[in-house]
C-alpha cells in the first residue's frame, strides 16, 4: 500500500547497507597534493600553447557535461514514472528501498568527483556515507531497515541538487583535468565512469519500478500481441579463437573488468539462431521442469522449494491462461517474446533439451567473429540503431525474437545484442592482466567471488554505449528480476 512519506521532519537514517557495494577510492594526490582529478596549472610555454589546451579542455568538459546531463534526464523520468508516496518501497527484496537510489545517483557523482576528485568540503557527510552504498545480498540475507529510518523526500532532494550544483560549476569552471573522457583505469577516465554507473542504474532503477502495480505508475505503453517467432535453426561456429577483453590502447572508457584483451581457443560448436522464447519455455514448465530435481543445482533446487517457484518470475497465471507482467500492467503471455529468467531457470531448460548455455568466449565468438577481423558488433561496424536491435531505452518490454535481422550476424544469429542480456555459462572472473580501478577499487575485484556469472549483449533499458564488445555485466545465478534471457548451445567434435 501507499505510504504518505512527505514528513519534512522525518529522522535522520541509522540504516546500514547490508553488503556495500565498492566505495569510490580516495583519488591519488601527485606531489604537490593536488588531485590527479584537478585541472591543469598555469604553467604552459607560451600563450598559444595555454590558449588551446584551454579551448580543448572547455569543449571536452562541455560535452562531458552535455552527456551527464542526458543521463541525469534518463533517471530523473524514471522516478517521474511513480508517485512520492511510492519511493519508500522496496520493490525487490534483496535492494534498497526507492528512496536510496534517489540519493545515490547524487551522492556518488559527489562523492567520486567533487568531495575526492576535487577536495571540496562535504555540506552533508552523513548523507554521502548513507547513499554511498549499493546491495547485492545473498539469497535470505536482504536488509531489514523500515521505510521510517530514511531522509524525507524533501531532504534527500535538497542534498541532491546541492550535489547536482557542485559539479555542474565544477565542468563549467574547467575544474577538472582535460582528460576527463579518456580511459580508465586511471582517475582520468572518473565523469565518463560516473556517467556509465548512472546509465547502469538507469536500467536497474527499471526492474526495481517494473515489480511495482501498475497504478503505482503513471500510465505507459502495453507491449502488443507479437507476430510468431521465426523457425530456430542451429548455427555452426568453427573451432578456433575468440578474442575477449578490450585493448589498453583502446582510447575512450571501459571498466576494469574489460582489461585486458586476450584469446582463447574455442572448439567447434553450434548455437541457437535465437533466443528461447516464452512459447518454448513453456512446454519446459508443462513438462514438469519446475519439478525435476535433476536438471537443477542443489542450491537452485533448495530455493526453488522455498519460494514455491514454477515458472518465471514475469509471468503469472489468471483464470487458466498465462499473462505477461510488463512494465505498465498484465498483457497476454508473448509467444515469441524471448524468456526472462535467472541462470537457474535458463541452465535448468538448457539441460533439459540436453544443452548448455554458452560460455562467455562462445559468445564472443558467434557474436563477434575472429580475432583477425573481429566485428564491433554482431552486425558489424554500424553504429548501434534501432534497426539493428532492441535496446538504447526503447521500450520496457521485449519484442518478438529475431525482429531485427539488420542486427544478425552474417551467419544469420539474431539479437544477440538487445531485447535481453544473454545469461552464459560463465562466472564472472577476471581477465589476465586485471588491475582494478584507481578510482573505485572495488567495482569488480569485490564480485570475483565465484556467486555471479556473465551476462552478455543487453535489454531493450541498456543504454547504447554500454553494446560495446567488452562490456560485461553480472548478477547472481537466483536472481530473476533481471532483464535477461538464453539460448542454448550444443559442443561439436
Ligand atoms: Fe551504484
Amino acid at each position: 500500500m501507499a505510504f504518505a512519506r512527505a514528513d519534512a521532519r522525518r529522522r535522520r537514517s541509522v540504516v546500514k547497507a547490508a553488503r556495500p557495494t565498492p566505495r569510490p577510492k580516495t583519488p591519488r594526490r601527485n606531489s604537490r597534493g593536488r588531485s590527479a582529478l584537478a585541472g591543469p596549472r598555469s604553467t604552459e610555454s607560451t600563450p598559444q600553447a595555454r590558449n588551446g589546451r584551454v579551448a580543448a579542455s572547455r569543449a571536452v568538459h562541455e560535452r562531458i557535461g552535455q552527456q551527464l546531463r542526458e543521463a541525469r534526464a534518463g533517471t530523473d523520468a524514471l522516478f517521474a514514472l511513480v508517485g512520492d508516496d511510492w519511493l519508500y518501497e522496496r520493490p525487490i527484496p534483496e535492494r534498497h528501498r526507492l528512496v536510496f537510489y534517489l540519493g545515490h545517483l547524487e551522492a556518488f557523482d559527489w562523492n567520486l568527483l567533487c568531495r575526492d576528485g576535487l577536495g571540496l568540503k562535504p555540506f552533508d557527510p552523513e548523507l554521502d556515507r548513507l547513499f554511498a552504498f549499493g546491495i547485492d545480498p545473498s539469497e535470505g540475507a536482504g536488509p531489514k531497515d523500515s521505510a521510517a529510518d530514511w531522509p524525507a523526500l524533501a531532504i534527500v532532494r535538497r542534498y541532491g541538487e546541492r550535489a547536482r550544483a557542485a559539479l555542474d560549476d565544477a565542468l563549467a569552471r574547467g575544474a577538472f583535468s582535460g582528460r576527463l573522457s579518456e580511459p580508465a583505469p586511471d582517475d582520468a577516465g572518473a565523469v565518463d565512469l560516473a556517467i556509465e554507473h548512472r546509465l547502469m542504474h538507469a536500467e536497474t532503477l527499471a526492474y526495481l519500478l517494473h515489480q511495482l502495480p501498475g497504478h503505482a505508475k503513471a500510465p505507459g505503453p502495453l507491449p502488443a500481441p507479437p507476430p510468431p517467432a521465426p523457425p530456430r535453426r542451429s548455427v555452426e561456429v568453427a573451432a578456433g579463437r575468440a578474442r575477449l577483453g578490450r585493448e589498453r590502447s583502446d582510447d575512450s572508457f571501459a571498466w576494469d573488468n574489460e582489461y585486458a584483451a586476450h584469446d582463447v581457443h574455442v572448439p567447434a560448436f553450434a548455437i541457437d539462431s535465437r533466443n528461447v522464447t516464452n512459447g518454448e519455455y513453456l512446454r519446459f514448465v508443462e513438462a514438469g521442469g519446475y519439478a525435476d530435481s535433476s536438471l537443477w543445482s542443489p542450491e537452485a533446487w533448495r530455493s526453488r522449494q522455498v519460494a514455491a517457484t514454477v515458472h518465471p518470475w514475469y509471468w503469472v497465471k489468471r483464470d487458466g491462461g498465462w499473462r505477461y507482467k510488463a512494465m505498465f500492467g498484465e498483457v497476454p503471455l508473448g509467444d515469441s517474446w524471448p524468456v526472462y529468467v535467472s541462470h537457474a531457470e535458463a541452465k535448468a531448460y538448457a539441460r533439459w533439451r540436453g544443452l548448455a548455455l554458452p560460455t562467455e568466449a562462445q559468445y564472443h565468438r558467434a557474436a563477434f567473429g575472429a580475432p583477425g577481423a573481429p566485428r564491433s558488433y554482431p552486425w558489424g561496424e554500424a553504429t548501434p540503431t534501432s534497426r539493428h536491435g532492441v535496446f538504447g531505452f526503447s521500450g520496457f518490454d521485449p519484442e518478438a525474437v529475431g525482429s531485427h535481422p539488420e542486427g544478425d550476424t552474417p551467419e544469420g544469429v539474431s539479437d544477440l545484442v538487445g531485447n535481453g542480456w544473454e545469461w552464459t555459462a560463465s562466472p564472472f572472473e577476471p581477465f589476465p592482466g586485471f588491475t582494478p580501478l584507481a578510482a573505485y577499487p572495488g567495482y569488480s575485484a569485490d564480485f570475483f567471488d565465484g556467486a555471479h556469472f556473465v551476462l552478455k549483449g543487453g535489454s531493450p533499458r541498456t543504454a547504447i554505449r554500454l553494446l560495446r564488445r567488452s562490456f560485461r555485466n553480472w548478477f547472481q545465478p537466483l536472481y530473476p528480476y533481471t532483464y535477461a534471457t538464453f539460448r542454448c548451445v550444443e559442443a561439436r567434435g
